[in-house]
């Protein structure tokens, strides 16, 4: 049986999986989360997998405290104020990824920003005093199901793929966390949830819009521009390198190459790829390189997510 009722045993066990790269289910006051340690980049890309998560979404770092929240992202100004007053709670800010952080490129999606929360349920903040570690953690469901808001949901749903199920009862809230954007030069929501607009309003003093995406349906992670893409073209499916191309290599044996390469996977190993890419694209950028060959990808379990981000970011401009 993976699920255990949260007690001060269980929780330890857990915060042992969790530094040892496993994946945890923990109530918090909005919905189950599936944990991972967020600066352990194969950790973070088991959970995509055991989600079935088609693409790679930015997760939120959940972590104890304000100021284990300000060692992750700029806490300034606006975002001060709404950290104060719902934190520990169900807020989640967007804020400037402080450089050499330590989270996971793949947790953020490559982005520069990093969403991080402090949740106010007890078994969560337990954990997360436990662990030491920032904790990201998207909804406890398959990809498409709606989110779990008790344990026996998360069994359904994630049973195995789940090393430890902490039951803490239903999840008081039942809805996500309100995700409001801090970076730009006003807040704005990003995704409506669990504190009202009308709160975020009262303590910044004016009105916060929702941010809008295509057909004024809300904003979500995936229609926002902002995904990093390399600075160099990036060739897909490329069986031989050429002439001024770096290689952005998958298994082995590997094509005659010059130039830089950084192999996602010497073993071909899916998990270990969807870890290691967002940071091998920086790594290629970073060495001036005007075009990127990637060699082939199996369409399969996490190649899907791992193609999807290679074709968005070979897409040209
Ligand atoms: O209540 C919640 O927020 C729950 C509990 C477990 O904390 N978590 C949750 O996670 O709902 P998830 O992954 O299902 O949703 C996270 C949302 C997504 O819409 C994602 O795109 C957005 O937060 N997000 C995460 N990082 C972001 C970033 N750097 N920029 C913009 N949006 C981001
Ligand atoms: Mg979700």
């Amino acid at each position: 049986m993976t699920i255990a009722e949260a007690t001060s045993e269980t929780v330890a066990r857990a915060a042992r999986l969790l530094r040892r790269g496993g994946l945890v289910a923990f109530p918090t006051e909005t919905v189950y989360g599936l944990g991972a340690d967020a600066t352990d980049g194969r950790a973070v890309a088991a959970i995509f997998e055991a989600k079935g998560r088609p693409r790679f979404n930015p997760l939120i770092a959940h972590v104890a405290g304000v100021e284990a929240a300000a060692e992750l992202g700029e806490l300034t100004g606006a975002a001060c104020a709404l950290a104060r007053s719902f934190w520990p709670g169900p807020l989640t800010l967007v804020l400037a990824k402080r450089p050499g952080c330590g989270i996971a490129e793949l947790a953020t999606a490559g982005l520069d920003t990093v969403a991080v929360r402090v949740p106010a349920h007890p078994v969560a903040r337990s954990l997360l005093r436990a662990t030491g570690l920032p904790v990201a953690a998207p909804s406890a469901n398959r990809s498409g199901h709606v989110s779990a808001t008790t344990a026996a949901h998360v069994e359904a749903d994630l049973g195995a793929r789940v090393a430890l199920i902490l039951d803490g009862g239903p999840a008081p809230l039942g809805l996500e966390s309100t995700v409001v954007d801090v970076t730009g030069a006003a807040p704005v929501v990003l995704r409506p949830g669990a504190v009202a607009r009308e709160a975020l309003a009262r303590v910044l003093g004016h009105p916060i819009e929702v941010a809008c995406g295509v057909g004024g349906a809300p904003a979500s992670p995936g229609m926002l521009a902002r995904h990093y893409a390399p600075a160099a073209r990036l060739r897909l499916d490329a069986r031989e390198v050429r002439e001024g191309e770096a290689l952005l290599a998958f298994g082995s044996p590997l094509p005659a190459h010059r130039g830089p390469a950084v192999n996602l996977s010497r073993s071909g190993d899916l998990l270990e790829a969807a870890a290691n890419l967002f940071a091998a694209l920086r790594t290629l950028d970073a060495t001036g390189a005007e075009a990127i060959a990637a060699m082939p990808i199996p369409e399969q379990g996490l190649g899907e997510a791992i193609n999807d981000r290679l074709r968005r970011a070979a897409r040209p401009r």
